[in-house]
């Protein structure tokens, strides 16, 4: 039997994500590890933080914490707003741990063993002022392509080029803003991208069936070169080298930061409680059986096709290579960047101070950003709450529950047979089970957003095609058996519904006193599905499942969160 792994990319310690962040990797990532457990597969679903780099000592700087106290905090926030919406992770674990140093330090000597990392010498930026070597955004000048005069030694957060820190122009120093600045030599571990890229591309070749986004991407690279790269920094925070004449430097954050998905794997075997056995390494160590996901913004792609599988294939060791990458577009806050730095867009806890989960998850799944850019909105998110989750899949269910207690009490009634109509339904429903278990399989998670609004929408139309309000009055059999048919929909409903919307699933399923058993996937014959529930079987009405969003809501939410006009400024 096959074994799912799935990972999300990492996301960086600095700060709460985004909701940008969230729906290109951790979200996707979340939906799809439930929905293969609710099928009953084998799943291991990992993601940590990733602390490493000048950002985490930049940050941690800014809160005037140190850096390790600084990441501690962050994790233990990051994990509390992951578990609130609804991230089913097995193991959040953390890039500083002291797994991800060994399996660090081990990868680069096997490197090195294989003639894929070797040192070089290299220029640096220097600060006298500071007394040390600047690396990446410890340096900010002007960017030498577009002119932006706050562009960071790593990257040009305006063109979004990749830099140098000795390309700026006027450059000074972040930490004191010096520009007393030497360029001096020194040397660094350099991984040999350029001897592994022509089995890189092989690889590639043999992913036909990745989404092109992912594709396009990884072939540009190639196609344009792919250079060595220097994978040590002059920092103290991070994974140290460990070698003589390096004991000022450490690993650079994207060498270690993708090694963290094995780490986070030690980890959360070394988190087995009492009398389970874990096998970390069975997961990635000739793990023929393992079938690997992996879930990531665009701008993640090129390291996770090109450096990290050059890190894997160039070890010469089996370990496992990625199966699948599901890469995701830019959601933009109304066309302008969410901006961590500079605290634009909403934010994970904010998000959840104005909605439950849910309602979120919905709207970012059924928005999701994946065959372009697209852009979260205000009045978009009210659509996505009030049309597809108050008015289609809250309205079904509060209208079938509560009409069948008015009428009938506490029990699913006795009574009727199904006939043309519930065929009808019945074919329906297999069709919609079909579609959308093949668009979620394929990672189509705006699609499959589509085919279970479908799905709800077919439960409502059977609803007014039966009239039970109607036909109480003169046939209470047909009327029961439309009931007993409906709350058999909400059981099939709320399996599918649950890898998009765990806690309203669990409430419906609460509601038809669902037990384990009775959330088994409904594969089979359709008709059989929604006969499952018989007569006499319980239930009892929840609370409205959904609150619709008014204007007045809208309003201050753009007030609080600044609307199109303040957006992108
Ligand atoms: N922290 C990176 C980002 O948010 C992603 C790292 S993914 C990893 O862009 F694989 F390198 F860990
Ligand atoms: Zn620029």
């Amino acid at each position: 039997m096959t074994r799912h792994l799935v990972t999300s990319a990492l996301p960086y310690i600095n700060g709460v994500k985004h909701l940008g962040n969230l729906v290109g990797s951790m979200l996707p990532a979340d939906v799809y590890a439930r929905h293969l457990r609710a099928r009953g597969e084998q799943v291991l679903y990992i993601c940590a933080t990733d602390e490493h780099g000048t950002p985490a000592e930049l940050a941690a700087r800014a809160a005037g914490l140190d850096v390790e106290e600084y990441c501690r905090r962050q994790h233990a926030l990051q994990a509390d707003v992951g578990a609130r919406f609804g991230l089913s992770w097995d193991h959040f674990g953390r890039s500083s741990s002291a797994r991800n140093h060994t399996l660090t330090q081990q990868f680069a000597r096997r490197l090195e063993a294989q003639g894929f990392l070797e040192e070089r010498e290299t220029k640096q930026v220097y600060s006298v002022a500071d007394d040390r070597f600047l690396p990446d955004r410890y340096v900010v000048g002007t960017c030498p392509h577009c002119g932006y005069d706050a562009a960071r030694g790593d990257q040009c957060e305006n063109c979004t080029r990749l830099l140098d820190p000795t390309d700026l122009i006027e450059p000074r120093s972040a930490i004191s803003g010096s520009t007393d600045l030497e360029v001096r030599s020194t040397r660094h571990l350099y991984l040999l991208q350029s001897k592994l890229s022509d089995e890189v591309r092989a690889w590639i070749d043999t992913k036909a069936d990745w989404p092109v986004l992912v594709t396009s991407i990884a072939y540009k690279w190639l196609d344009e070169g792919v250079a060595d790269r220097d994978v040590t920094r002059n920092l103290r925070w991070g994974v140290p080298v460990g070698r003589p004449g390096f004991e000022d430097q450490v690993f650079y954050v994207w060498f270690d930061a993708p090694i963290e998905y094995l780490g986070a794997t030690w980890e959360w075997a070394d988190a087995a409680p009492p009398g389970e056995a874990r096998d970390w390494r069975s997961w990635w160590w000739e793990a023929d059986d393992v079938r690997y996901t992996q879930f990531m913004g665009k701008d993640n792609v090129p390291f996770h096709t090109i450096s990290f599988p050059s890190t894997i294939l160039g070890t010469r060791e089996p370990w496992k290579l990625v199966d699948t990458i599901k890469g995701t577009n830019y959601l933009t806050y109304y066309g302008g960047k969410f901006s961590t730095s500079r605290g634009v867009g909403v934010f994970m806890d904010d998000a959840l101070e104005i909605l439950p989960a849910d309602q979120w998850r919905w709207y970012l799944m059924a928005n999701s950003p994946e065959s372009s850019d697209s852009a979260f909105t205000w009045e978009l998110l009210a659509e996505a709450v009030n049309k597809d989750l108050a008015d289609t899949l809250g309205n079904f269910v509060n209208r079938t529950l509560t009409f069948t207690q008015r009428r009938f009490g506490d029990a699913l009634p006795e009574g009727g047979e199904p006939g043309e109509l519930e065929a009808e339904l019945a074919a329906d429903v297999g069709r919609a089970v079909a579609a959308y278990t093949a668009e979620i399989e394929a990672l189509h998670f705006r699609k499959a957003a589509r085919e279970l609004r479908g799905l709800w929408a077919v439960g409502n139309t059977y609803l007014e095609r039966r009239e039970p309000w109607r036909t109480i009055k003169t046939d209470p059999a047909t009327t029961a058996c439309t009931l007993r048919t409906a709350a058999n929909l909400l059981r099939v409903t709320a399996v599918l519904s649950a890898a998009i919307l765990p806690s309203t699933a669990e409430r419906i399923a609460a509601a038809l006193g669902l037990g384990p058993a009775d959330l088994a996937w409904p594969g089979g014959d359709p008709a059989a599905e929604l006969a499952r529930l018989g007569p006499g079987h319980a239930f009892s009405v929840p609370e409205v499942l959904f609150r619709k969003i008014a204007d007045e809501d809208l309003i201050a939410w753009r007030a609080r969160f600044g609307g199109p006009a303040e957006a992108g400024a």
